[in-house]
């Protein structure tokens, strides 16, 4: 056979075993063995010696064909096998858009503060002014200013947490009455607050009392405030909170710093007053403590008790909370479990 055939015939093998091979690393070892230095074209070139020399142009144009030809036809297998292998990459890794995402949990308003809230949109509403007050306050200010001298057995009423002899953690929102009344300038009209806050008592914990919870303070001072004012207020927020068609009740009761002092009573928003488990079978349930601001109270933070009077109330959110969505120990609330505050969400977060 002559080289020209041999050289045809290796162009035709060649085509096919190409076109048969079905990786990138085939390509490139066949193009090894086709046209590299040792490779099956070389070969036969070497035999171009004992050509004649009118031969030898015609075989070595043939042979440069052979070579651009199978040059050209190895890149583009080559390059066809690697689009080949994108689109199968392509195809593995799509994203399928319609698969559910990944929520994002939402956190909510904890119950208490929107308990909180909700009273101060109704206290903003009706001209009162929030104050926040401290929660570490002197002994001074939590009992003496508000008419609990050493000594005096109230104290008892609120067994406390003291830092040194001097500071507690505030038993009460009541704290904040001597100093709100005492920085009141008067002739700028009269004093209307809400104080929110935390308090701490150091009662043993059960399912209605917790070492820590809130109050709102509510204080009231100006020329001609009587008790009228307070039941009208008292009976706004109760009908507000616990709703319209709610009646109030005013039982006498003490406190130190309110003379007279009241406890507030709504009628039972679940049995509307014939009894049950919530109202423990009286109908009523007690909401808040109240009374009209003790004279001394006000003296002492250099208001004129025989000019100017007011009233007090110290609500619990926390109670309001336990009431409002029938929750049975107020522990719950301090716990951060989720699978409980969640269901206090506003926004129906997850
Ligand atoms: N400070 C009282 C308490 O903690 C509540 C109260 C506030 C009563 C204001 C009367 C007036 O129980």
């Amino acid at each position: 056979m002559d080289l020209k055939t041999k050289l045809e015939e290796l162009a035709q093998t060649s085509v096919t075993r190409i076109e048969e091979s079905t990786s990138l690393k085939d390509v490139e070892n066949l193009r090894v063995q086709l046209l590299g230095k040792k490779g099956e074209l070389t070969d036969l070139l070497k035999m171009m010696k004992d050509l004649t020399k009118e031969e030898r142009p015609v075989i070595g144009k043939l042979a440069n064909e052979i070579r651009d030809d199978l040059t050209t036809k190895l890149a583009d297998k080559k390059e066809e096998l690697e689009e080949e292998a994108l689109n199968k990459q392509l195809q593995e890794e799509t994203i399928d858009v319609t698969l559910p995402g990944r929520t994002v949990k939402k956190g909510q308003t904890h119950i208490i503060h929107q308990v909180m809230e909700q009273m101060e949109d109704l206290f903003l509403g009706m001209g009162y002014n929030i104050i926040e007050g401290s929660e570490i306050v002197s002994d001074y200010l939590n009992f003496e200013r508000v008419n609990v001298p050493q000594d005096h057995p109230a104290r008892d009423m609120q067994d406390s947490f003291y830092i040194n002899e001097h500071y507690l953690l505030r038993t009460q929102t009541s704290a904040v009455q001597p100093l709100v009344i005492e920085a009141h300038d008067f002739t700028k009209g009269p004093l209307k607050v809400i104080s929110p806050g935390k308090v701490y008592r150091r009662d043993s914990d059960d399912a209605t009392h917790s070492h820590q919870f809130h109050q709102i303070e509510g204080i009231v001072v100006d020329e001609g405030i009587t008790m009228s004012d307070l039941m009208g207020t008292l009976e706004v927020m109760s009908k507000k909170i616990f709703g319209a068609d709610r009646v109030v009740r005013f039982r006498p009761s003490y406190f130190p710093f309110t003379e007279p002092s009241v406890e507030v009573d709504v009628s039972c928003f679940k049995c509307n007053g014939a009894g049950c488990n919530i109202c423990k079978k009286s109908g009523w349930i007690e909401i808040l403590g109240a009374g009209m601001i003790h004279p001394n109270v006000l003296e002492m933070s250099n208001v004129d008790s025989t000019k100017y009077s007011g009233f007090a109330f110290g609500v619990g959110p926390d109670r309001m909370a336990m009431l409002q969505y029938g929750v049975d120990d107020i522990r719950q609330f301090y716990m951060n479990d989720q699978r409980f505050l969640s269901q206090f969400s506003k926004e129906g977060a997850e």
